[in-house]
């Protein structure tokens, strides 16, 4: 399963790359809006940090819009990957660009059908958002079986990407689902690698070791 970090903060990314637990990065523009920088400037500082898929999102919510965008964000770097929302203006830039072999991230997906059409309209990737399903009252991780179910019933290779991720329990069930992908906060990306008994084992063992004769 890969991990994918869902920040524009260049200092969380380095991080958790360093801690070898990086495979690509998502954004959007609420992130890159956090940063406080420039768009191009984070996106190009996050190819220079890891070496897999960096989404980056277009604004336009016109197919000929998205389409001009996508073809300038391609010119950062190879690993660029657009990302689109699930509209049919969307969908139409999905088709083109992918033809083109741009590969394209759509994004804000809320029900299987969405990830169906996505994946016939070409998309590399698909991003449903569990947390904000749940937010609702909806089963988020629901949808991600589903999907699964459907791509493997018909051979999509579309990835899914679980977003939206909100605590650890999102990501273990993406792994039992076999997910392709999450795209995690850095901070559950934290929570995963903690565990009480490994704290009190480390204490317990440091304790011990203050007894053996020096
Ligand atoms: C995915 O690519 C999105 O950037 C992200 O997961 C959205 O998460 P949120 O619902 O916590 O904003």
């Amino acid at each position: 399963m890969k991990f994918f970090i869902d920040t524009a903060d260049v200092k969380e990314i380095r991080a958790a790359h360093d801690l070898g637990l990086v495979d690509g990065v998502t954004t959007n523009p609420s992130l890159i809006a956090k940063s406080g920088r420039k768009f191009k400037d984070v996106i190009k500082e996050i190819v220079s940090i890891v070496d897999g898929p960096i989404s980056a999102e277009v604004i336009s919510l016109d197919a000929p819009g998205m389409i001009k965008e996508a073809k300038e964000l391609v010119k950062i770097h190879k690993n660029i990957v657009v990302k689109v929302p699930m509209t049919p203006e969307g969908l139409k830039a999905t088709k083109a660009l992918s033809e083109k072999g741009v590969k394209i991230n759509v994004t804000l997906i809320f029900s299987p059908m969405q990830a169906l059409l996505a994946a016939k309209a070409g998309a590399t990737y698909v991003s449903p958002f569990v947390g904000r399903l749940d937010d609702i009252s909806q089963d988020g991780m629901g949808i991600i079986e589903e999907i699964r179910t459907i791509f493997d019933n018909y051979g999509y290779t579309a990835e899914i990407i679980v977003a939206s991720v909100r605590n650890p329990i999102h990501v273990l069930n993406s792994a039992l689902i076999g997910a392709d992908i999450a795209t995690i906060p850095y901070s559950v990306i934290m929570q995963l690698a903690k565990h009480p008994l490994t704290d009190a084992g480390i204490k317990k063992f440091l304790a011990d070791w203050e007894s053996v004769p020096k």
